[in-house]
């Protein structure tokens, strides 16, 4: 299930500007689940566990498995195509060598929101750009 991005405000960092997405209540996402955002031009998969929120790449290194469909366990994510383990918070495979997952700085704010951080080069951003 795909998810709206309501804003975006920036904030540089020294080489590189940063901007923060704002993806929205927290709740949406179902305690232990993952959901799919469109963030402008890309997607991104965010997941709600007991210790946080986190962030990745949607499709899975090995054959583009909807990583935003995947099993939520102690600090890994499984994917529901053909079960390659991630790291949850480094996006580092467990078990497998089919790729490490982007990962996005992601966390809730006393709104209870969902705030991820992208970077210059992310698609989002370019297209904000142009
Ligand atoms: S597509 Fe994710 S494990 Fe195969």
């Amino acid at each position: 299930m795909a998810l709206v991005l309501p804003t975006i405000s920036s904030m540089t960092a020294s080489t590189r500007t940063r901007y923060v997405v704002n993806l929205g209540n927290a709740e949406l996402i179902p305690l232990g689940e993952g959901r799919e955002f469109q963030v402008g031009g890309m997607a991104i998969a965010v997941f709600r566990t007991r210790d946080g929120i986190f962030a990745t790449q949607v499709a899975c290194p090995h054959m583009g498995g909807p990583l935003a469909d995947s099993l939520v366990g102690a600090n890994v994510i499984v994917c529901p195509m053909h079960s390659c383990t991630y790291e949850i918070r480094t996006g580092v495979p467990v078990g497998h060598n089919y790729g490490t997952l982007r990962t996005f700085p992601a966390t809730i704010n006393l709104q209870g929101e969902i705030l991820v951080t992208l970077e210059d080069h992310d698609p989002v951003v370019m297209r904000e750009r142009s």
